[in-house]
């Protein structure tokens, strides 16, 4: 992996303002082939995605709540659906497949962002929009689109990271860095 691929993942950030333009159907295709060979505990590969590129429905979907109202300009959303019979393990495949779709976008020089439909009446109302049966699990989508912008439009002030130091212990939980990272 060259250092400039590196950095492409290290750069990954939360995009919420797109250029309205349709993403191209092969840049769709490699997405999906990304998230197809995402690795999932004991391989059970419990996941489905429901591509959703209709406006009004993204509008729809948008509204479900404030955090999300970014939703309604992206071009392109995959709704993540998991088979809901093994909580931990797919919400851990859910983060593991929504993040390759991200870093994967931005290889392509697309942007991406993630989302959470809401709270549990909110899970159900996107379920009901999008058809997907009610005992799968779906709770959250991944947007994908040329960003416009990295600004967020909610008004929000851009996070920065916790400093090295404050998230790396060496051997023993709290051992500080001396000249190792
Ligand atoms: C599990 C999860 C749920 C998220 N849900 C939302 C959301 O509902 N709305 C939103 O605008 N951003 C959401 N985000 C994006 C985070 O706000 C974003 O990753 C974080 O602020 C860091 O952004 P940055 O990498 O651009 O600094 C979510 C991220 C994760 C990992």
């Amino acid at each position: 992996m060259s250092s400039d691929t590196v950095e492409t993942v290290r750069a990954v950030r939360q995009i919420r303002r797109y250029d309205p333009d349709p993403v191209p159907a092969d840049v769709l295709r490699r997405l999906l082939s990304v998230a197809r060979w995402t690795g999932s505990s004991k391989n059970t590969q419990p996941w489905h995605f429901v591509v959703i590129t209709d406006r009004a429905l993204l509008r729809e979907l948008s509204g479900l709540r404030p955090n999300i109202n970014w939703l309604s300009r992206a071009p392109l959303a995959l709704a993540i659906v998991l088979d809901g019979t093994a909580p931990l393990s797919e919400a851990y495949d859910e983060g593991r497949v929504a993040e390759r779709i991200l870093v994967a976008a931005s290889a392509l020089g697309y942007g991406g962002g993630v989302g959470f439909w809401g709270d549990e009446s909110q899970q159900a109302t996107a379920k009901r929009m999008l058809g997907i049966p009610r005992e799968r699990t779906a709770r959250s989508f991944v947007t994908i689109g040329k960003a416009i912008s990295r600004e967020d439009p909610r008004g929000l002030r851009r996070g920065g990271r916790k400093p090295m130091e404050e998230i790396v212990s060496y051997e023993r939980w709290g051992n500080a860095a001396t000249k190792r990272a």
